[in-house]
């Protein structure tokens, strides 16, 4: 069952409205406010009702968000070296927002969008149109993210798009996930995490990736077992100190096309489990290592390493690295991708 209620106004004054998923055992908040998450309510082992996703109480609170926090990001999540690109000879400039470099869409990307909303079933659909150079990107882009909480307690996520150029497009969910629940205000070393990935993208210092892919194996980045989120956030991996916790992109495949499990993330102390699968090659787990925001749910007050995302996605920078898989979306062909977050207890 999908419902709606109000959510408060934009920084514009515009009605934003919250739509509640519900399945009888879980529910999902999302916004048609730059199409965030704002909610999973989901059963820990004492069947307990918990919010596992930080976020905030009204639609103001995500109009200053400067985190991404649930949002869906577009027209190109992560970064882009100082926001230029060569799409068929031609050379694009983007806005520059982090440093000297692109990161997730620009100053205004479509976490910062209204959405259309269409109410399909048990499926919520919206859309965004997105014009010609906006951001510098070329192209009118026809975007479509549709999020369906199915009996399984299983969030999916899917992405749709068309353009009427050639472009380049990478979407993601930049949900800050919290085991313990949200507005514990507990840090994520408690967790569990286990990645599928062999290898991981080196970053510099802005945490732009440098075009080196790095084996996990003998590193702080080895996820290929579970292990403790803690231990390594807080260990000695060069690549982890530099970046203050973990911002890196795991390879989870060179291409697109196979779903596949990329990731679980697991709390002992609430028995809740979140499995992640994707048809993405790569997916960004940033361990909310600059998060300092007031606002949160119920006056909670989000610091660092109080959440973890698992930004499922192409790769960062891949409009630089010709080796990295291709971002380039052709004039009238259907962009599609799917990824799943799977919660249950155990
Ligand atoms: C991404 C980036 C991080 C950070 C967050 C937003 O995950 O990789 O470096 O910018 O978004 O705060």
């Amino acid at each position: 069952m999908i419902s709606v209620r109000d959510f408060g106004k934009n920084l514009k004054g515009e009605d934003v409205q919250l739509f509640i998923l519900e399945n009888g055992k879980a529910s999902v908040y999302i916004t048609d406010l730059g199409a965030h998450i704002v909610s999973i309510n989901v059963p820990d082992k004492n069947g307990v009702l918990t919010d596992v996703v930080l976020g905030a109480d009204n639609a103001l609170a995500y109009a200053g968000d400067i985190s991404y926090m649930g949002a869906t990001v577009g027209r190109f999540a992560n970064r882009i070296e100082k926001g230029k690109f060569i799409l068929n000879g031609k050379e694009y400039t983007l806005a520059t927002n982090n440093g000297p470099n692109h990161l997730h869409g620009g100053d205004e990307g479509f976490n910062h969008k209204m959405f259309d909303a269409f109410v399909d079933g048990e499926t919520l659909r919206m859309s965004y149109l997105s014009p010609d150079g906006e951001e510098g990107f070329p192209g009118n882009l026809k975007f479509e993210v549709s999020f369906t909480l199915g009996d399984d307690n299983a969030l999916s996520i899917e992405y749709k798009a068309v353009c009427d150029t050639d472009t380049v497009v990478n979407f993601t969910n930049h949900a800050y996930f919290n085991l313990n629940g949200a507005i514990t205000e507990k840090t994520v070393y408690n967790h569990t995490l286990k990645i599928n990935a062999e290898a991981f993208c080196r970053g510099d210092e802005n945490c732009l990736a440098d075009g080196t892919i790095v084996p996990v194996r003998g590193t702080g980045m080895d996820f290929r077992t579970p292990s403790n989120l803690g231990e390594r956030l807080l260990g000695d991996d060069a690549d982890i100190v530099a970046t203050g916790g973990i911002d890196h992109n795991f390879v989870l495949a060179m291409q697109r096309g196979e779903f596949k499990e990329a990731a679980h993330l697991y709390c002992e102390d609430t028995g809740i489990l979140l499995e992640c699968f994707t048809d993405q090659p790569g997916v960004q787990v940033y361990s909310g290592n600059f998060t300092d925001y007031k606002d949160g749910k119920c006056g909670a007050y989000y610091k660092k390493h109080t959440a973890v995302c698992l930004e499922t996605q192409g790769f960062p920078n891949a409009t630089t690295f010709s080796y990295f898989p291709s971002p380039v979306l052709k004039a009238g062909e259907e962009f599609r991708s799917k990824t799943v977050y799977r919660f249950s207890v155990k």
